[in-house]
């Protein structure tokens, strides 16, 4: 994990000491729904970029979501903090989230590569859990940048965590979210997750060796 430097953070005055409610939700969200959406845009662009010159592009597809009230509210509880906006602003990184499913492992360093280019984009936090994968077998590329807003006259970024991963690794995520869902005893759970272990393992073999079909794309970064 990098931290590179503090996001400045913008919380207008009234929301300062409020507690968070609905209503104080909206009006925070709204930056983080602009910044979301203008990160999915930019990294649709880089792919449309990629297609263009070499006929393939690397992103099979891409998922950007605000976090809602109600996940808020669920994260604010779980990590024991005080439910003010302060806290949601502060302490939650995933507010504005983007995903990025690509093809092969390569890829995924091609566009952290991309993404650390943009133009008023800066590093806030990384993890690179393909190179180091979780010890319940998760990979995945983690990273936490800034995005510069473009109408404050101030330098103001906001937090956008994206996650970069292959397809592969994505579907090994996702079941793994779901049947956390499933209460299972002691004995079944150990079972279990030493059973997925085992599949990312092996989707990791699978992938190194579908890695031959890999050709490196030339990069085009016009902004
Ligand atoms: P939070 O987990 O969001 O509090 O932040 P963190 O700083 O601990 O970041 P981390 O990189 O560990 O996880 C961020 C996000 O990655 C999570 O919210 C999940 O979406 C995803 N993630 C992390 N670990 C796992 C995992 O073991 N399984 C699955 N399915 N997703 C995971
Ligand atoms: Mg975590």
């Amino acid at each position: 994990m990098k931290i590179m430097k503090k996001c400045r953070l913008n919380i207008p005055e009234e929301y300062r000491k409020s507690n968070f409610s609905k209503e104080s939700y909206d009006n925070l969200i709204e930056p983080y729904e602009r910044v979301c959406k203008s990160m999915e845009n930019r990294l649709r662009q880089l792919d449309g970029n990629y297609k263009e010159r070499n006929g393939r592009s690397p992103i099979h597809s891409i998922e950007a979501r605000v976090k809602s009230y109600a996940s808020i509210a669920d994260k604010m509880q779980r990590k024991n903090l005080e439910p003010t906006c302060i806290n949601a602003v502060n302490r939650i990184g995933d507010l504005a989230g983007v995903r990025v499913i690509c093809f092969y492992i390569e890829e995924i360093y091609a566009i952290v590569e991309d993404i650390k280019k943009l133009k008023n984009v800066i590093v806030l936090k990384e993890k690179d859990y393909v190179k180091n994968p979780k010890g319940n077998g998760y990979r995945s590329y983690h990273m936490v940048i800034g995005s510069k807003i473009p109408t404050q006259e101030e330098a103001t970024y906001l937090p956008v965590e994206i996650q970069i991963r292959t397809i592969g690794m994505d579907w090994w995520a996702s079941m793994e979210h779901q049947l956390c869902y499933k209460p299972l005893d002691g004995e079944e759970e150990a079972l279990r997750s030493d059973e997925m272990k085992r599949y990312s393992k092996r989707l990791y073999n699978l992938e190194k060796q579908m890695q031959k079909f890999y050709h490196p794309l030339e990069p085009h970064i016009d902004e």
